[in-house]
């Protein structure tokens, strides 16, 4: 596409300053025709009559490619400056071909299929009239109660980092005009995932160093991979809500990181400063959410009913007010909107880039590299020859395991672990019997019996199990993160009928299976897996697929530990075995260990990888030079499989406390059947930097470890010195 050249600034000077105003407003597209948009928020009285509508600049959640040209027709005919709407979108993991949930896309470990994802997505989300996406999420999480981590890739800012930047890159490309690209939003900044209790949009109080070493780096990733757009986050962060917290938003972001992108509010984040307790003036809201660099003011009125007042009496300069205007004109300009407005668009080209036979192929292979082998006994893979298998359990059938957050995405496209089982299996018996229901009040017992009849004559049985995919996502968090209702009631009559059965298991989070893991001989961890998730299911329980995710984020042993993650500080009192139940006077829990039931970067395969070694070229580093790190794996087994070489650091001695392991490099390679393989990793000194206590980014001189393995399981260790 030839780059546009149109003069935003002259484009400006004709705009009356409510035509400025309106460019930096944005409503669910359901204002602005008929809309099926879905609302991700609740719908407050705006008080924005009709006649605005042809002043907006952008909106939001509308259904397809059709209804994007209609609003956009019409808006144009009516807009006196015929300036296009932006049309923006939740692609979250996918448009119409859904692939895992960004924890899932975490486990893959892979930036590759991250790209590959988003690359597609991209593609099918501008064909049906998408022209930003609310993408990539990257909070930082440690709580799995917390209802979004499933929209996050997990517990390692080093991890969230790589993934985050992997979608701006894939979402973007090179030039944003090109109809395959589409314009990309970092959120929620920031420190939306340290929501107190894992409570969606609870209070967030995080000391700076904690921020910055933790919660920041990952947003910090996208804006250096070039993101367009970012979004704030609803929650109060120390005291004052993202919006309107100038120390984040203009200090850090502005000052610190120079980001000169678009920003734009969360659904009606400034209208919640009155339900946060600091104004109940939405004037004044408006003006501290704009003082703060918000743009765009998202599903709240506080821009249209006292923006222009704002600038008329001075509290807001209209320079400041154009350069907001420009960020949209440009980022529309980037976007080829005034050349394009449909940027390439059309229900023809929805229909036939959507759900393509390559996208489900895409959708299966993401599907199968984000699994995630938690325990395996030998029992996996089954075998082919089988004859009679039975799946047992709520999902064993269903076609609800595309994930919360999911677009255009319809259950009807996804194959369900049936399906998908039978379509690898054509001569097999399969006996479906779901057992019992996945939801927490749904208790009946009636189809246990069923259920284990079922499994009494089968070869094997699969045991489909979790947590209903409403369960996790925006304002769902659990209390309790075990499988809900009576489905451990269900495993144990099953396992008693027939041992020779293996757990499959969908959710939205790091569930609590520590029952389940003491019951089955081995479970398959599947995530919201999308639109291929019982093909790409079926291809790894029989051995088609060979699993090859490693663990994003913690699996609690119980909720009580929750927050648990890998890279924490020591303490004064460690205990000697972590997992001990209890040592007297040792940071513990009476009948509980300290460890999760399975640890960040835990993933098993069919394959058998052997770590062999682990060699520094020096043990001396100074702040200009560097190690170089090689490790060497065998894959002692006849398969080739894929494995995550992980390299962790720890600083031993510093001035703050250091946690005892953190992931400073990953690579996934694959390695044919007994193949040996020597794996090499650049240290530098900047990979040992830490926030010290004046939240200055500094390396201390002195011991350091390199290891692999993963967090909890380290195999093979090095020390160093860094003079
Ligand atoms: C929601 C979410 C945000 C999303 C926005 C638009 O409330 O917090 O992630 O992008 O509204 O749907």
């Amino acid at each position: 596409m030839a780059r546009s050249d149109v003069d935003v600034k002259k484009l400006l000077a004709q705009m009356t300053l409510e035509e400025k105003v309106g460019q930096l407003v944005q409503l669910n597209a359901m204002f602005l025709g008929e809309s099926s948009a879905e609302i991700t928020g609740p719908l407050e009285k705006l008080g924005i009559p009709q006649s605005y509508m042809s002043k907006l600049g952008s909106t939001l959640n509308f259904h397809g490619a059709q209804e994007m040209m209609d609003i956009q027709r019409k808006h144009l005919e009516e807009d006196r400056n015929h300036i296009p709407l932006m049309f923006m979108m939740d692609v979250i993991h996918g448009f119409r071909t859904i692939f895992p949930i960004p924890l899932g896309l975490g486990a893959s470990f892979d930036p590759e299929t991250v790209k590959e994802c988003s690359r597609m997505a991209a593609r099918e989300a501008s064909a049906g009239g998408v022209q930003v996406t609310f993408t990539p999420m990257v909070d930082y999480v440690r709580d799995a109660r917390w209802g979004r981590v499933m929209e996050s890739c997990g517990e390692d800012p080093y991890l969230n980092s790589v993934m985050g930047a992997a979608q701006v890159e894939a979402f973007q490309g090179d030039d944003l005009a090109d109809h395959d690209n589409i314009a990309a939003c970092v959120k929620h900044f920031a420190a939306y995932g340290g929501a107190e209790a894992g409570r969606d949009y609870n209070t967030v109080e995080i000391s700076e160093r904690l921020l910055r070493e933790y919660y920041l780096p990952a947003y910090k990733a996208c804006i250096d991979a070039g993101v367009k757009m970012l979004m704030p986050s609803f929650n109060s962060l120390n005291g004052v809500p993202s919006i309107a917290n100038k120390w984040l938003m203009n200090k850090v972001l502005k000052d610190e990181w120079g980001f000169d992108g678009v920003i734009i509010s969360d659904y009606n984040a400034i209208g919640e400063l009155k339900k946060h307790g600091i104004t109940d003036d939405m004037r004044l809201g408006a003006k501290m959410a704009f003082d703060c660099g918000c743009d765009i003011e998202m599903m709240s009125s506080s821009y249209y009913k006292h923006l222009a007042d704002l600038v008329n009496d001075g509290e807001i300069s209209e320079q400041k007010l154009d350069e907001a205007v420009l960020r949209v004109l440009e980022l529309k300009k980037e976007l080829g909107l005034f050349e394009d407005p449909y940027h390439g668009a059309s229900p023809e080209k929805e229909n036939s880039v959507c759900l393509t036979p390559e996208h489900r192929d895409i959708a299966r292979r993401a599907a199968e590299a984000s699994a995630v082998l938690l325990k395996n006994d030998g029992i996996l893979p089954l075998s082919e020859d089988i004859k009679r298998i039975a799946l047992v359990g709520p999902f064993a059938a269903t076609n609800e395991i595309k994930g919360s957050w999911s677009c255009n995405g319809e259950n009807e496209d996804c194959v369900s672990v049936y399906e998908g089982i039978r379509s690898l299996l054509p001569n097999a018996e399969i006996i479906v019997a779901e057992g019992c229901s996945a939801k927490y009040d749904e208790l009946s017992e009636e189809g246990i019996d069923a259920a284990v009849a079922a499994a009494k004559g089968a070869d094997a049985v699969v045991l489909c199990l979790g947590e209903p995919q409403k369960y996790s996502g925006e304002g769902n968090s659990r209390a309790d993160i075990g499988l809900p209702g009576i489905q451990m009631q269900l495993a144990r009559k099953v396992i008693a009928a027939n041992p020779n059965a293996v757990a499959l298991t969908f959710s939205g989070r790091p569930l609590v299976l520590t029952e389940l893991d003491k019951l089955v001989p081995a479970i398959l961890h599947m995530w919201f897996p999308g639109t291929e998730g019982g093909s790409a299911a079926a291809d790894l329980l029989f051995g088609r697929a060979n699993p090859s995710g490693k663990v994003p984020m913690s699996f609690p042993k119980a909720v009580g530990q929750c927050p648990i993650y890998y890279n924490h500080p020591s303490t004064g009192r460690p205990k000697s075995k972590p997992d001990e139940i209890h040592q007297p006077y040792s940071s513990n829990y009476i009948g509980c260990g300290n460890l999760p039931l399975y640890p960040f970067g835990h993933g098993l395969s069919y394959s058998s990888f052997v770590y062999e070694s682990l060699e520094l070229d020096t043990d001396t580093m100074t702040k200009d030079s560097e190690i170089t790190v090689s490790i060497t794996v065998l894959n002692d087994s006849d398969r080739a499989g894929k494995e995550v070489v992980q390299l962790y650091m720890h600083d031993i001695w510093a001035s703050a406390v250091r946690p005892i392991q953190s992931l400073i490099a990953f690579e996934k390679t694959e390695l044919g059947a007994h193949e040996r393989k020597t794996i090499t990793f650049k240290v530098r000194e900047p990979m040992l930097r830490f926030y010290d206590l004046d939240c200055n980014h500094i390396s201390e001189p002195g011991e350091f470890t390199l290891s692999t393995g993963c967090a909890d399981h380290l195999v093979l260790t090095k020390s160093f010195t860094l003079k």
